[in-house]
């Protein structure tokens, strides 16, 4: 990617320009001064692009976004990853009491969605994309995403909402008729630079040849916008994150910045050009609208006016770094063109990758989710792949490992720490706590070695360091093992007296960092929380109103009562025996799971 040069850079065709509309002088950015939310260092960042503010903005909001997916075939593991971790981020800002609308939608227009509604033998592209999009819906609530809006680009109030943007961009004075030739790749709905595609013209993401096309298009120009977009990256260092990402869009600025086809003459299935319906809008200009008009409320009247007024702009971004270049050059130049204020950050993460290659539709080298869901439950899945993938980085997904991570973390550590405190205060409490929390953890050590890897933990989600934050957590149950163990409750029973006594508080003291890491983790694993809020003995209208303040030492009372002590999550056992199944290990635990909160089934 980082050598991607922008369109038709060293193309043998330079663009022919039939008709030109006036346009307007380049402008600057104008940096405003509201804070990013979800950075812990507070930086400056931009309030608008200096163009007429056309939107109002009530009340600060955490407006985040997965990208919208293409309806050509249903979600795979790296679809569902981007929607986990913008839930696990969406979750803790909730926890953090902030107003959060968190967006996620799928993208259904353009030539690849009808190439494979026709190959799919549909009805029509729209019957298609129908039964496309409820797959995702689908995934996303056996995954527990718990979005807000859920856009689909082919909603009548989105072709409202694009018309509307198309206008004002051409008011401006920026959009012309032209000429192209190119070569362009279906999967990435792109035209390519030939000097970033492998042997043969194949696209290096999709591994397929790209066609050489001509058409007669309407062009938005970018290359008016170079300034802008030097200056909203040397201003705003963290408008691009992780840093990395932010060099390569750097590299594609400073290469001098083109002209992008905003309309294809060749596809029908799209939103028609106003006044030229030979045309239709280009499918990524199109679909970025979607993250505006998936703001309308319902009963709106869908003006682009209403869309902007509900949330926009956008805090957060969350995309795969295939699409950077979509979100961090071509969609700033196009919201400042219409006048709105720029997103916030841009953040795009890595690829999950299967023996080294991006998993995806096109290369036929995925992982269904839904299995792995039906197999281990959804909090398993959310977990590992947060807590495995480095957050912007690349990672690949093996079975094996799977399996050791999940029985280790979510089994074990804080399971089993649970599941043996809850037996021992049965045993010796009638599973009722004998003091406060507070009083019981006076002068002990793990109470602060709880309290600074909480603080820890919070930083991370603020950083969106998920792995680091999932690590932390897991940290307080590693902490509270030791204590434990090193304590040996059980054999101070026996001893009975003063003994029984200080067991009794050891009790209370490991069951409180249980409840804090039960919340500490609730972004990322809602329904293990939720178990372990139950057998503390709370309700789960207590589970649904906790805010991250509930993170703070002291929650758990004197008088208590404990639910009845069953695991919060059973092993995965794997058959390692071969039989007919040509799988080398086989779970065994599959069997018995079907609902959304398959995996966590309660061991007997
Ligand atoms: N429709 C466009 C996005 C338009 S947003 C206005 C699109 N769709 S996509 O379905 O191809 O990809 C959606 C997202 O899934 C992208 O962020 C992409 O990076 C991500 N992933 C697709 N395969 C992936 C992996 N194997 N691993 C991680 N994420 C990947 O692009």
């Amino acid at each position: 990617m980082a050598g991607m040069a922008f369109l038709y850079s060293s193309l043998p065709f330079v663009p022919t320009v039939t008709a030109r509309v006036k346009r307007n002088k380049n402008r600057s950015t104008d940096i405003g001064n509201r804070h990013l939310r979800c950075r812990s260092r507070r930086i400056l960042v931009l309030a608008s692009s200096g163009l007429g503010k056309r939107e109002v903005k009530k009340k600060e909001t955490f407006m985040i976004t997965t990208p919208l997916y293409y309806a050509n075939g249903p979600p795979h593991m790296g679809s569902a990853y981007t929607t986990i971790a913008a839930d696990a981020i969406a979750r803790f800002h909730r926890l953090l009491g902030e107003k959060v609308i968190f967006v996620t939608g799928t993208d259904e227009h353009g030539e690849k969605i009808a190439t494979s509604a026709a190959a799919a033998d549909a009805i029509g592209p729209k019957e298609h994309c129908d039964s496309i999009s409820l797959s995702y819906q689908i995934l996303w609530k056996d995954l527990e995403i718990s979005h807000n809006k859920f856009i689909r680009t082919t909603d009548a109030k989105h072709e409202a909402i694009v018309k509307d943007f198309y206008s004002r961009v051409l008011q401006n004075g920026d959009i012309y008729r032209a000429d192209y030739e190119g070569l362009y790749c279906v999967n990435c709905e792109e035209y390519k630079d030939e000097k970033e595609l492998l042997e043969n013209n194949c696209c290096p993401t999709h591994l397929k040849p790209c066609a050489k096309r001509k058409e007669d298009n309407y062009f938005f120009s970018l290359s008016k916008y170079q300034k802008l977009l030097e200056d909203i990256l040397s201003n705003n260092p963290d408008f691009v994150q992780p840093s990395f990402r932010a060099n390569e869009v750097q590299g594609w600025i400073d290469s001098g910045l083109k002209d992008f086809s905003i309309s294809r003459s060749s596809v029908e299935w799209g939103i028609p050009v106003p006044n030229d319906e030979k045309q239709t809008i280009y499918v990524w200009f199109d679909a970025l609208l979607g993250y505006i008009s998936a703001l309308l409320n319902d009963g709106d009247e869908p003006t682009l006016d209403n869309a902007l007024a509900s949330g926009w702009p956008a805090t957060l971004h969350l995309i795969g770094k295939d699409i950077l270049r979509f979100h961090a050059v071509y969609w700033p130049a196009m919201l400042t063109s219409a006048g709105l204020s720029l997103p916030k950050m841009v953040f795009g993460h890595g690829f999950l990758t299967k023996d080294g290659m991006k998993m995806g539709k096109s290369l036929g080298n995925t992982i269904e989710p839904k299995d792995l869901v039906y197999k281990f439950g959804s909090d398993a899945v959310r977990y590992f792949f947060l807590k495995e993938v480095d957050f912007g980085n690349d990672g690949d997904y093996s079975e094996e490992r799977f399996v050791n991570i999940i029985n280790a973390h979510l089994a074990n550590t804080i399971g089993n720490l649970l599941n043996r405190t809850l037996g021992l205060l049965k045993k010796n409490c009638q599973s009722c706590l004998a003091v406060d929390s507070s009083i019981a953890s006076e002068g002990i050590e793990f109470k602060d070695t709880v309290t600074s890897l909480v603080k820890k933990a919070h930083f991370h989600y603020e950083n969106l360091s998920l792995s680091l934050a999932c690590e932390t957590v897991l940290e307080i149950g590693n902490a509270g093992n030791l204590f434990m163990n090193e304590r040996a409750p059980w054999s101070l029973f026996k001893k009975g007296g003063s003994s029984s006594e200080a067991a009794k508080k050891d009790l209370v003291i490991i069951l409180e960092a249980v409840r804090i890491i039960s919340v500490a983790l609730s972004p990322i694993t809602p329904t293990i929380s939720l178990k372990i809020y139950s057998q503390l003995g709370f309700t789960k209208d207590v589970f649904e109103k906790l805010t991250w303040d509930d993170t703070k030492w002291g929650g758990l009372k004197a008088g208590q009562v404990m639910a009845e002590p069953k695991p919060i999550f059973a092993r995965i056992e794997v058959d390692k025996g071969g039989d007919e199944d040509t799988n080398p290990s086989k779970v065994i635990k599959s069997k018995k799971k079907k609902s959304q909160t398959q995996g966590l089934v309660e061991a007997s």
